[in-house]
């Protein structure tokens, strides 16, 4: 990986390090992790993030031009390890997750501090599986899945692609992790070939070539991108999450 966007990368995490939520200002919004403790450690253990990791996960958001007044709308939202993060880095009603095992967000609220950021910044929970936020009538700047589609039956890689493109704007960006037949050289060693599941794998992975994501994302977006890079990034925190990544605008 290029030494000047690490640099980048890694001068972006110290600044969300820096900022507090008691001296917010315009230009340097408030940012918190999510808490752990022995109330949330299996949630934390099921999901498989880290308050860290939560932390990478809005780096590569930031990355990808996050502003505090965009909308975002995470699929996954899980223990909440990224979704703390990142709602206290957006405006009061922006941040919008999807959860079908609401244990394991229960589980994280159980914890004052994280309690307090999500009554400060009111989030809107979905208990959706069928990855559709069209409910709600918003229009996204982003939508973020991490450690979804890696976990996903053959059919919901289509569905949740066509149900992306259904509430991002024109221009949004869907950033999201999966993993990929062939090796990246991170860790990840890749599969002989694509699952082809029927169901959920859990706590298992599904595979996909990298020709069928790209094939099916073309189908509701303008440019494709994979982001090799970005598994660094996360493997920099924790060596086994070596996802691949890619970042889809419409
Ligand atoms: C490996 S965890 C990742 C959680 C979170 N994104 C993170 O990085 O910590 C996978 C998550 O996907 C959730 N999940 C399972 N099926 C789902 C579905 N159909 N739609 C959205 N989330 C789902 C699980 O409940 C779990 O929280």
């Amino acid at each position: 990986m290029p030494y000047k966007f690490t640099a980048v990368f890694f001068s972006l995490l110290a600044t969300i390090q820096c900022w507090g939520i008691d001296n917010s200002t315009q230009e340097n919004p408030a940012v918190n992790l999510c808490r752990m403790d022995k109330r949330n450690h299996q949630a934390v253990e099921y999901v498989g993030t880290r308050p860290s990791g939560g932390r990478v996960q809005l780096g590569l958001l930031l990355l990808e031009g996050l502003q505090k007044e965009d909308f975002v709308l995470e699929i996954g939202a899980g223990a909440l390890m990224s979704s703390i993060p990142i709602m206290s880095f957006l405006e009061m009603g922006h941040y919008i997750g999807i959860e079908p095992n609401q244990w394991l967000m229960n589980a994280s609220l159980k914890i004052p501090e994280n309690r307090e950021v999500v009554e400060k910044k009111k989030p809107t929970f979905l208990p959706n599986t069928d990855f559709d936020a069209s409910s709600l009538g918003i229009t996204f700047d982003y939508i973020f899945a991490h450690s979804i589609m890696s976990h996903a039956a053959e059919w919901q890689l289509p569905l949740f692609l066509k149900n992306c493109a259904k509430v991002l704007k024109e221009g949004g960006k869907v950033v999201f992790s999966i993993r990929l037949t062939e090796a990246n050289g991170y860790g990840c060693e890749g599969a002989d070939q694509e699952t082809h599941a029927s169901e959920w794998q859990y706590p298992g992975c599904s595979f996909f070539d990298k020709t069928t994501v790209e094939r099916e994302a073309s189908k509701w977006f303008s440019k494709v991108e994979y982001k090799k890079e970005y598994t660094a990034l996360l493997t920099s925190d924790s060596r086994s999450v070596c996802h691949d990544w890619f970042v889809l605008t419409k």
